[in-house]
């Protein structure tokens, strides 16, 4: 049986998870899912990165211990994982006393290497990636990734001889070309490491909450030919506590654990000899501390490297990344509870080409649900029950069938389905399962049983085209299971198959295991056409599904189910479309602190929060409020308006306010005090 060990990054806890977090999850839970019905032996970790700066400063403003808010978000992560059908084996947190014991362990035998050295550093460092950049990297002086002005930051640190690792991690991409997915970005990573590594810091003394760098009894008693040394009043640097998670969640480092053979260090972690192998999934913009960082550490501890580093692209919104930081998220929620859960696994696994960037439109999602789930899979399920249950009074056919394009095209699909998987892309896999039933649709439409059972009555023949359906049907949710694990077993339930999708394997892959004169049970749909929303007036008074509001659509009103493009006419009106309405992101925000911008009397500069994220917002309201009016309000915030600097401060956002008539005072929009903050204005 084959070992195979998947991990998610662990993500910052500052913030409540969205939908970039979720897509790394699902597309990692459909591949865990997959191999397990592969037949191999799956360990899925995810789990959250609860040290660093962004921490300790959201708590210094919160005034709150930074483990509060740690045990606030990652309770969201995990409660989010479970409503998602996330089928992780462990969640790790790096607060967690499991954690810490890895973390020096790995040190230790870094420093058994020498590969450690102490020294003064300075330099431009990005909170929200918590890492030191180059000059040369930043993008008119900001962050490639957030887009925010980076911080001068001078101080001591332990440094690890990156540079020295050089040459080994060039030898490793060189014997393992398929180190990184996609090839492309193997390239970047390549030329990156080429290009030169510098010395990395990897302690931390301007902050406290981190990982205290000491050593315990234990891991001295470990490595006792060497010193190891504690370094009072440094933390380790963010990344090497983090990244070692992947092997904390082993047991590494943990007691006797070399000597356990049993220990999942020794099962899941690879190695000379094993077949065992470790994925890391991860989005393209930590590659770099996964594909080079991450390795070259191990390699410095003598500690095997992982297999891959598979790297998918951005969700983007207007073109630019779905972060926290730009405040432009997407509730997967919102969608969820309106559309179900398998549906938003389901566009998020079908919409992205896996490695490349793609964009979140509200009415994409529509258009997916209603083609690929109401129609194509809904539809036809729907359809082949009622027909076959008239046929058969409620039960399934009582003749098989061996020998029929349907058949053929499961075994294609089969074919297709797991090429896809195995090279990394499961958008062509759900590609593979909708052409199937693409094709069984065509059956019944080309065969018309609802026909033939009024001429001919109940035939063999009869018999054979209902079963081709239905075992199409039981074979396409199988291959449905990886991506939708609900769905599957609601269709196999109705099918008359009682079967969990944990205990589906390989085996029911093959034609043939739909059980004769099943007890089919029809139902409601498992999709319900979902109504693509248009202006308010032409907006559909029946309760029907809508899009969520939040995201930008076109209006496109439906008419007899297919969607209608918005007339010049339309477009041309003077009036603002809800879609243009739409793209302002409305948000009620709390004003934490507040004070005057010296040398202006109309400016003052605000720290609010929105949602669990802090930003800074400058606004003309300093000739009517003073900053003790401000503090603790509730005010209704812009919040994806571009970032502009005013009188040098950057400036993230818009406070709402009236401007009075004749004198132009400002009058803040208020909202209830009980309204959380983050709340969207709609
Ligand atoms: N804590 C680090 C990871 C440490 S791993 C040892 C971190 N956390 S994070 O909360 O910022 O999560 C980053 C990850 O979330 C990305 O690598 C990606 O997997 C996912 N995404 C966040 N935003 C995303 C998009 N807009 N689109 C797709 N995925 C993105 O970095």
């Amino acid at each position: 049986m084959a070992n195979r060990y998947l991990t998610t990054p662990i993500y910052y806890v500052n913030g409540r998870p969205h939908i970039g977090h979720l897509y790394t999850t699902v597309v990692t839970d459909v591949f865990a899912r997959f191999m397990r019905l592969r037949g191999d032996r799956v360990l899925f970790l995810t789990g959250t990165d609860e040290h660093g700066q962004k921490i300790e400063k959201l708590a210094n403003v919160e005034g709150r211990p930074p483990i509060e808010i740690a045990d606030r978000n990652a309770a969201a992560f995990q409660a989010l994982w479970k409503k998602f059908r996330i089928s992780n084996d462990d969640f790790i947190r790096t607060t967690e006393p499991r954690h810490r014991p890895a973390v020096e362990e790995l040190m230790a035998r870094m420093i058994e290497n020498d590969a450690f050295f102490l020294s003064h550093h300075e330099g431009w460092y990005c909170v929200g990636c918590e890492t030191f950049y180059p000059e040369k990297d930043l993008k008119d002086g900001r962050c490639p990734t957030h887009e925010t002005t980076p911080e001068w930051q001078s101080q001591e640190n332990v440094f690890f001889r990156r540079d020295r690792y050089q040459d080994r991690l060039l030898d490793l991409y060189t014997k393992r070309p398929d180190f990184v997915f996609p090839q492309e970005r193997m390239n970047e990573v390549l030329s990156f490491v080429r290009s030169g590594l510098k010395p990395l810091s990897v302690s931390r003394t301007n902050i406290s909450w981190g990982l205290p760098f000491e050593f315990s009894d234990e891991t001295r008693a470990r490595h006792s030919t060497v010193s190891l040394k504690n370094h009072p009043g440094h933390v380790v640097y963010v990344w090497l506590d983090a990244l070692t998670n992947y092997l904390s969640a082993l047991g590494f480092g943990s007691g006797s654990f070399e000597k356990d053979a049993g220990g999942l260090f020794r099962v899941f972690w690879p190695g000379e000899g094993s077949t065992s192998e470790a994925l890391h999934f991860v989005g393209k913009d930590i590659l770099r501390f996964h594909a080079v960082y991450w390795p070259a550490f191990l390699i410095a501890a003598d500690v095997p490297v992982p297999t891959r580093v598979v790297s998918h692209g951005w969700w983007l919104l207007h073109d630019r990344k779905i972060s926290k930081s730009l405040g432009n998220v997407v509730e997967p929620e919102d969608f969820a509870d309106r559309y179900g859960i398998d549906a938003f696994r389901w566009h998020l696994i079908a919409e992205m080409a896996f490695g490349q960037d793609a964009s979140f439109v509200g009415t994409g999602f529509l258009t997916r649900y209603n083609a690929d789930l109401a129609n194509g899979l809904g539809n036809t399920l729907a359809r082949a029950l009622r027909m076959a249950a008239d046929a058969f009074s409620g039960l399934g056919p009582a003749e098989a069938c061996d020998e029929n394009e349907v058949k053929a095209a499961a075994q294609e699909a089969v074919v297709n389905w797991r090429t896809a998987f195995e090279n990394f892309r499961p958008n062509e896999a759900a590609d593979a399962i909708r052409s199937f039933l693409s094709v069984i649709d065509g059956y019944i439409a080309s065969r018309q049983p609802w026909k033939k059972v009024k001429v001919e009555g109940v035939t063999s023949a009869l018999s054979r085209i209902h079963y081709n359906c239905l075992e199409g049907l039981r074979l396409a949710a199988v291959l449905l299971a990886p991506i939708l694990p609900d769905t599957a077993e609601a269709i196999l339930a109705r099918l008359g198959i009682s079967k969990r999708v944990s205990d589906l394997t390989f085996g029911d892959l093959s034609w043939g295991g739909l059980p004769l004169r099943s007890k089919l049970t029809p139902g409601p749909p498992l999709f319900p056409r979902a109504l693509l929303p248009g202006p308010p007036s032409q907006m559909p008074e029946r309760e029907e599904k809508t899009v969520n509001p939040e995201t930008p659509l076109n209006s496109i009103p439906e008419k007899n189910g297919s969607p209608v493009p918005v007339t010049s006419a339309e477009a041309a009106s003077a009036r603002i479309s809800i879609d243009d309405f739409q793209k302002i992101d409305l948000r009620v925000a709390e004003i934490v602190a507040a004070e005057k911008v010296e040398k202006s009397k109309k400016l003052m500069k605000m720290s609010i929060r929105v949602g669990e994220e802090i930003r800074t917002i400058v606004g003309g309201i300093a000739t009517a409020y003073s900053p003790e009016d401000l503090v603790g309000r509730k005010v209704v915030i812009v919040a994806n308006l571009a970032p502009a600097k005013l009188m040098g401060i950057e400036s993230n956002g818009m406070v709402l306010a009236a401007s009075l008539p004749e004198t132009g005072s400002p009058s803040l929009l208020g909202v209830d005090p009980s309204v959380p903050s983050g709340t969207r204005v709609k």
